[in-house]
């Protein structure tokens, strides 16, 4: 039976220029999304912008322009970017719509209707460039800007209500915060008692933001506003079908900056609402350049359009997924690109379809040669095509993904292997019907390890089958058929030279 899959990536601040950070995060939930449709599901990806709140106002103000008009002229930076890496969402959502602003007013009634909005005045340590309140504590720690000391009123969300509620679902659901160790730093943040959430902003500071419905004197929290994006997309108000079909989502991928929010703020809102709450929230790590996390204003970003321009898409979304451990930090360096690049994808990969090719045009006219018998080698290769697709499957349902595909370019080693071995290209001379299989065998395990890496580099994959005259993207045994021709085709990934490696 056909299950659903729902995935979806944090909607980013529409304010900052995209780097490879919102890239990694958007392509991983792409090739996630990709591998639940290969595998016949029916899967829903959203991605989104963040388009509220004082530094978008302060932006747009600054250009003497319209906030709205701001978000429209830099959301294109990352619909652009989307497009040109391929991803594939089924939406995109922006939180000036309108469709989105109805439902945060609908969750702010139903939240205030079943009490659990009360007025307060508060007096305390503010920051702006966080937006938010800060306790005494944080701020000693000296890690935020622009703190002055405001007092105001504003309206809360008994978020201490739901702590145990939320204990008690994260206890009874082991895989609903992962990786693990992030669970347990969400455990140990709720041993300490919660305390209400402040969810609005006084317009006489802050107007670019949604309206709260009981009190147009105020404007809602960015981020009660930014995660009910969530349910938005899915039709929560919209439409009945898609939402009770889509709901809950089996998926927020998000960084590991934002794991409170999603993990605390987010299921207590939920809890308020009588909204189920998500199947998972993963958080992965950063992509550090030297040891510094890539930010804009440390001037470390690598503009993944340069590495686009220079090396092409699939290399770069094939580096990013096979360098990083889920859950852990990953070094960007241009040199392990290289070296990755080299490795893998020309030596290893590349350089299988070109054996395979040059042998078959010249010794079979370009045709796929015929398979009377297998002997010992071919069974056993079979053999592990099986065993390589039911461990790559293991590796995805763990989030495993750098195990997924280095297994599959061990395999693709393997075959390299059973090629020295069997020496095809001297094999043709004495028995060109053995080296037809041998050439076969090749081929097809090719075409195997090339539907695995489909999600990864759709387009390069794309470009090889059609190479080997198939569209079959079945991953068992047997997908190539004898006796078609090999299409024409340039070096898949051809080897980079630079002195840099
Ligand atoms: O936090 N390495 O948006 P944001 C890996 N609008 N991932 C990175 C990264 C890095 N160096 N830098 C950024 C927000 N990311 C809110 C979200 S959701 C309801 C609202 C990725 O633009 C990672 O996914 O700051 C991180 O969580 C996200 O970008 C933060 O994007
Ligand atoms: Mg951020």
């Amino acid at each position: 039976m056909n299950k659903r899959f729902y995935i979806t990536t944090p909607i980013y601040y529409v304010n900052d220029i995209p780097h490879i950070g919102h890239a990694y995060t958007t392509i991983l939930a792409d090739v996630l999304s990709r591998y639940q449709q290969q595998l016949g599901n029916n899967t829903f990806f959203l991605t989104g912008l963040d388009e509220h709140g004082q530094k978008v106002q302060d932006a747009a103000s600054k250009r003497g322009i319209e906030p709205k008009d701001h978000c429209d002229e830099m959301s294109k930076r990352f619909t652009d970017l989307w497009e040109r890496l391929h991803i594939s969402n089924n939406d995109f959502i922006r939180t000036t719509e309108k469709r989105h602003k109805r439902v945060v007013k609908k969750i702010l009634k139903v939240v205030y209707e079943a009490g659990d909005i009360y007025e307060d005045e508060y007096e305390g340590l503010y920051s702006i460039s966080e937006e938010r309140f800060i306790t005494d504590k944080e701020a000693d720690t000296g890690q935020f800007r622009d703190i002055k000391k405001l007092k105001e009123k504003n309206y809360f969300f008994r978020m201490s209500k739901y702590q145990n509620a939320l204990i008690e679902h994260i206890n009874s659901n082991p895989s609903f915060i992962q990786p693990v160790h992030r669970k347990n730093e969400i455990l140990g943040f709720l041993r300490q008692p919660l305390n209400d959430l402040c969810i609005s902003r006084p317009k006489s500071r802050l107007n670019w933001g949604i309206e709260i419905p009981f009190d147009s004197g105020y404007v809602t929290y960015v981020w009660f506003d930014a995660l009910i994006n969530y349910i938005t997309a899915s039709g929560y108000l919209d439409d009945k079908n898609l939402f009770d079909n889509y709901w809950p989502a089996n998926m927020h991928l998000i960084g590991k900056d934002i794991l409170t929010t999603h993990a605390v703020y987010w299921p207590t809102m939920l809890m308020s609402a009588g909204i189920e709450l998500p199947r998972s929230i993963f958080a992965h790590g950063w992509w550090l350049m030297g040891d510094a996390k890539m930010s804009k204003s440390s001037g470390n970003v690598v503009n993944p359009m340069d590495l686009i321009d220079d090396y092409g898409v699939d290399p770069v979304r094939y580096y990013l997924m096979r360098e990083m451990v889920l859950g852990q930090d990953a070094n960007f360096t241009l040199k392990s690109f290289i070296n990755r690049y080299n490795s893998d994808l020309a030596n290893d990969f590349g350089n299988l379809l070109s054996r395979i090719s040059t042998l078959i045009k010249k010794n079979f006219d370009g045709y796929i040669p015929e398979v009377s018998s297998l002997g010992h080698k071919e069974k056993k290769i079979i053999l592990q095509s099986q065993e390589l697709i039911k461990n790559f499957d293991d590796n995805m349902s763990n989030m495993s993904i750098n195990n997924a595909i280095e297994e599959t370019l061990q395999f693709v080693r393997n075959i390299n292997r059973y090629f020295e071995h069997m020496a095809p290209w001297k094999l043709v001379k004495e028995d060109l019907k053995s080296a037809g299989i041998v050439l076969y065998t090749g081929a097809e395990a090719l075409r195997i390890c090339a539907v695995l890496l489909s999600p990864v580099m759709p387009q390069r994959i794309k470009t090889l089958l059609s190479v080997l005259n198939t569209d079959s993207v079945d991953r068992n045994w047997g997908g190539l058929k004898s006796g078609t021709k090999l299409g024409e085709h340039k070096p898949l990934f051809p080897r980079i030279n630079s002195d840099i490696s």
